[in-house]
């Protein structure tokens, strides 16, 4: 159709390549053996109208189901991305991948679900909410919604009601970084905790000490440091580390649960670590960018020169080929030293982070650009979301760390009960939706920006080779990639609301109370003193 092909156009490659979904809506996956977070056993399952209806060993079925085979193969549930940002209006400019094509790379990559952020607009959540809608109605996937808050009034208070009781928003973040656009106090943030907690809706932070990090920023500046490489310089783990540790201290204080994204440090993964040993509800969310990659693209250059000429040739040529990679690397928090990474990976596999995203937040290299020579106006943020999938496999998995269980916990699962969507996403059960992926571990996959599916020119992961593949995705019952082939059309993505008071808020009411009991007994003894 026009539609589809306008779509497909969206990636400006010679011909689109993609084609329309196969409109089977009886599915039969064969002899796979099938994952869930908290079992796995060999087993059929069988798919009508999107749903997942049979769970079953060697199942028997008409001939106008579509067969395929997993025999060998693992068939687990469609991975859910906690974080993205498509078509957001960010420093200065969009993120390059909008509800299509970021969500077409998605499912490339085997994730079927994904919840953005929306950005209100002037402050205001029901503008925002109306434009994100708006930009979502290309989606190919099913998706939902987080809602940032960026200052605080009467509106404000009463619209975070209303998004979670009428538009199924149940989770708000809260910047603690960006000073002058997104960032807010520690007074707005006191009172969005409380707010949240009456509503029953996650607080979420990014934490970094904005003022610091400004204050980071004009330092490196005085010194003439403007190239990538000061923007690590600018915010480093202890400013991570502090708004971690004041935000969690808050949500201590209100006694409410917190949801705390892109943990990028150990500084700020043991503050964590520190709060949920004492039995605070916290939640880590570590991102792909983090769990994978390290600085060394931002400090590293390789010297190896013999004569003077050649020398200053090369310096010339490092400063500018240098900088344009190293910017493609640019994320708040920044990408950490290796150590970090080993660090974040090993938090995860034990427990003391829950779950992963990838902050996808895509810019092509002009965009990027923009900050070649001041590292502030660099716009924040790297690709990911094609790529989740198949680098926690070949991170965790491969390396031993962790259970093919537990990589749907952490893919899927974990998302699904946080943001209180199971089972109807992340399981693979009757009754679930059927978002689901068969995965050959004994294959292997290479990423490349020649051919990934965002409509970014370059991929921080450029060159990686992983074991594993995700060779079949299917999204509401419809086989969306098969054969390395997209086959998805606009509008078919469906939006999921999400109820408020998931698991994290059980016993809370409980806990007030006996905080209220305590203070009781010091309240009577002074009464009865005077
Ligand atoms: O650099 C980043 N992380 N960009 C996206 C916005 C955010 O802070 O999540
Ligand atoms: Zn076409
Ligand atoms: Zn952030
Ligand atoms: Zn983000």
């Amino acid at each position: 159709s026009n539609d589809f092909c306008e779509a497909g156009a969206l990636y400006g490659a010679a011909g689109c390549g993609i084609s329309p979904p196969l409109s089977s809506a009886k599915l039969l996956i064969k002899g796979g053996t099938v994952v869930n977070a908290h079992h796995q056993e060999v087993a059929d399952v069988y798919v009508e109208d999107g749903v997942i209806v049979t769970v079953r060993p060697n199942l028997k079925v008409g001939d106008d189901v579509q067969v395929l085979d997993a025999t060998g193969k693992l068939v687990m549930p469609g991975g859910i991305d906690p974080h993205t940002h498509l078509a957001m209006e960010f420093m200065g400019t969009e993120t390059i991948d909008d509800f299509f094509s970021g969500q077409a790379a998605a499912l490339a990559g085997g994730t079927t679900m994904h919840i953005d952020f929306v950005i209100p607009v002037n402050g205001s959540l029901t503008a925002g909410i109306e434009a994100y809608e708006r930009k979502a109605q290309k989606s190919c996937m099913d998706y939902g919604f987080h809602m940032a808050i960026t200052k605080w009034d009467e509106d404000v208070s009463r619209d975070m009601e209303i998004m979670v009781k009428e538009k199924g928003i149940n989770s708000f973040k809260f910047f603690l970084a960006y000073k002058g656009s997104l960032m807010i106090s520690d007074e707005l943030l006191l009172d969005g905790l409380k707010r949240c907690k009456s509503l029953g809706a996650l607080a979420m932070v990014h934490a970094e000490n904005g003022d610091a990090v400004f204050e980071g920023q004009n330092r490196m500046i005085e010194l003439g440091i403007t190239g990538p490489e000061g923007h690590a310089l600018s915010r480093p783990p202890v400013l991570e580390a502090e708004a971690t540790a004041r935000a969690i201290r808050l949500a201590s204080f209100v006694n409410t649960p917190l949801y705390v994204v892109h943990v990028m440090s150990i500084d700020a993964m043991e503050e964590i670590a520190k709060a949920r040993k004492s039995g605070q509800k916290v939640v880590g969310e570590p991102v792909v960018s983090g769990l994978v990659l390290d600085d060394s693209k931002l400090w590293d250059p390789d010297f190896s020169i013999a004569s003077k000429q050649e020398l200053a040739l090369y310096i010339y040529c490092c400063c500018f080929f240098f900088c344009i990679f190293a910017i493609l690397y640019v994320m708040s928090p920044p990408i950490r030293a290796l150590g970090h990474a080993k660090a974040l990976q090993a938090a995860l596999s034990t427990g003391i982070l829950q779950l992963v995203g990838t902050d996808h937040c895509a810019f092509n290299s002009t965009q990027k650009a923009f900050g070649i020579d001041d590292f502030r106006k660099i716009p924040n943020g790297v690709n990911g979301i094609e790529e989740r999938m198949h680098l926690v496999w070949d991170t965790m998995v491969e390396t031993g760390q962790m259970s093919v269980t537990d990589y749907v916990r952490v893919t899927s699962t974990e998302c699904a009960r946080i943001f209180n969507i199971y089972p109807r996403k992340g399981a693979i059960l009757a009754g679930s939706d059927a978002d689901i992926i068969i995965f050959n571990p004994n294959s292997s996959v290479g990423i490349s920006a020649r051919s990934h599916h965002s409509r970014t020119d370059t991929n921080v992961y450029e060159g990686r080779r992983g074991k594993g593949k995700v060779e079949v995705t299917i999204a509401g019952g419809r086989v969306v990639w098969i054969n390395d082939e997209l086959k998805v059309s606009p509008g078919s993505g469906k939006y999921v609301e999400m109820p408020p008071f998931n698991y994290l808020f059980s016993g809370v009411d409980k806990a007030d109370d006996s905080y209220l009991a305590s203070l009781n007994a010091p309240v009577k003894r002074s009464k009865s003193v005077s």
